[in-house]
């Protein structure tokens, strides 16, 4: 494995890098305090291509690498996961899944708006009673000739509120089991659609999260995704590409709280020294830098299947799960480095350490991501 990155991943790493810390830094602890969406960030990401960074040129997109896009999640990730998260399903739900399986006019409609910024969009997949057990979509969609009508209750949809476009995934056949599941492009305002209230969250307090009610909503025909009965196989290939980002975006979570940590660790004095003179101190800091370095090689590595067009559904669940493990374990030790200071918000890592537990839930929980690798490595 390879992981020298080229002249051209080094500037768009530095540019996230730049933009993160000139950016998304300034607000970022009210942001927290109060649910704010970082509406004027996100429209600077839209201007710098992080918003489409992966998709086709002809619509909008950057047509870059998904190295090139890891690189970014985890700039960003090191100072604001909940910026990072809506660059995440932007990019890797809602983009990647139009521009791979939309057809033409869909994405001359949708995705030319969505690479830009000047709309962003969600995922709608999980349910009250579908969040790991995917295949038990209880959200209708009946099948009416030249539309369908959309019936049904979505949770914990991130850009739920702010979004112009949802990809809805929905029963339309039960009989049928997951070939009976069909994806759909859903405009925000359609009659029948509501938006319920914000959820009040324990990390990424930034970004947005709604459940989402759909009453009777006629959904056109051309706005399915694929064939019909394709949507289970859309969410699940989609959601492939999705865990990359997410485990991109914890490795940043994890990176960010270590460099915190370090930095606190040679200027904070205990018992006449640095406290990283202490070994209990240097000792956290090598597990924690050892952590990292083996979640990232993961990440880069499920990067570069899915460049190399290899299978990446085992590569992407390891990394996000090791990934996600090492944003909790060393955002826990960062807090404890601090000491009573890594109680208090203006220090962040408490930020980082209660932004971090996310990453073990959505786009499948770790036990999910050990369902797919144990079937993977049992298979072989
Ligand atoms: N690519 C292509 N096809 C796939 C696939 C993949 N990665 N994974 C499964 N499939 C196919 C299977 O081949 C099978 O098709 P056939 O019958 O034709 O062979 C079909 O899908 C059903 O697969 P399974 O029998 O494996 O399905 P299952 O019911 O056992 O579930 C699962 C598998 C991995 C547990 C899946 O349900 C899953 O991933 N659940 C978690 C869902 C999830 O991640 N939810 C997060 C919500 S999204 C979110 O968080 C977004 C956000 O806002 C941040």
């Amino acid at each position: 494995m390879d992981f020298k990155l080229s002249e051209e991943q080094l500037m768009i790493r530095d540019a996230a890098r730049d933009f993160a810390k000139a950016e998304l830094l300034p607000g970022v602890i009210e942001r927290d305090n109060k649910q704010e969406f970082p509406t004027e960030q996100v429209k600077r990401m839209g201007e710098l291509g992080f918003l489409g960074m992966m998709a086709s040129p002809e619509y909008g997109g950057g047509g870059m690498d998904t190295l090139s896009y890891v690189l970014v999640m985890e700039e960003l990730s090191k100072i604001d996961a909940s910026s990072s998260v809506i660059v995440s399903v932007n990019n890797s739900l809602v983009c990647w899944g139009l521009d791979t399986y939309g057809t033409p006019e869909q994405k001359e409609k949708y995705l030319s708006k969505l690479t830009t910024g000047e709309s962003i969009g969600a995922f709608c997949l999980s349910e009250p009673e579908a969040g790991s057990d995917a295949t038990s979509q209880r959200t209708t969609a009946i099948d009416k000739g030249d539309h369908y009508i959309l019936n049904g209750t979505k949770n914990w949809i991130t850009n739920g509120g702010t979004s112009d476009y949802y990809l809805v995934i929905a029963q339309t056949d039960k009989e049928k089991g997951h070939k009976g599941i069909n994806a759909f492009i859903v405009e925000k305002g359609w009659e029948g659609f509501e938006i319920g209230p914000k959820e009040d969250k324990l990390g990424i307090r930034g970004s947005d999260t709604h459940s989402l009610n759909f009453n009777d909503v006629k959904v056109p025909k051309e706005n399915r995704i694929g064939e019909d009965g394709f949507g289970f196989k859309f969410a699940m290939k989609t959601l492939a590409g999705g865990r990359i980002g997410i485990a991109a975006q914890a490795l940043g979570i994890a990176a960010g709280a270590y460099e915190l940590a370090k930095e606190y660790s040679k200027v904070r004095k205990a018992f006449g020294t640095e406290i990283m003179n202490h070994q209990a101190i240097a000792f956290k800091l090598a597990d924690m830098h050892v952590q990292i370095e083996a979640a990232r090689m993961l990440v880069y590595k499920a990067a570069m299947d899915k460049d190399n067009h290899e299978n990446y559904d085992l590569s992407g669940a390891m990394a996000k799960l090791a990934a996600s493990q090492a944003a909790m374990e060393v955002s826990v030790e960062a807090v404890q480095i601090h000491g009573g200071n890594g109680f208090v918000k203006e220090y962040h890592v408490e930020r980082l350490m209660r932004d971090a537990k996310i990453t073990q839930i959505y786009e499948g929980t770790s036990e999910i991501q050990k369902i797919v690798i144990s079937r993977s490595i049992l298979r072989d």
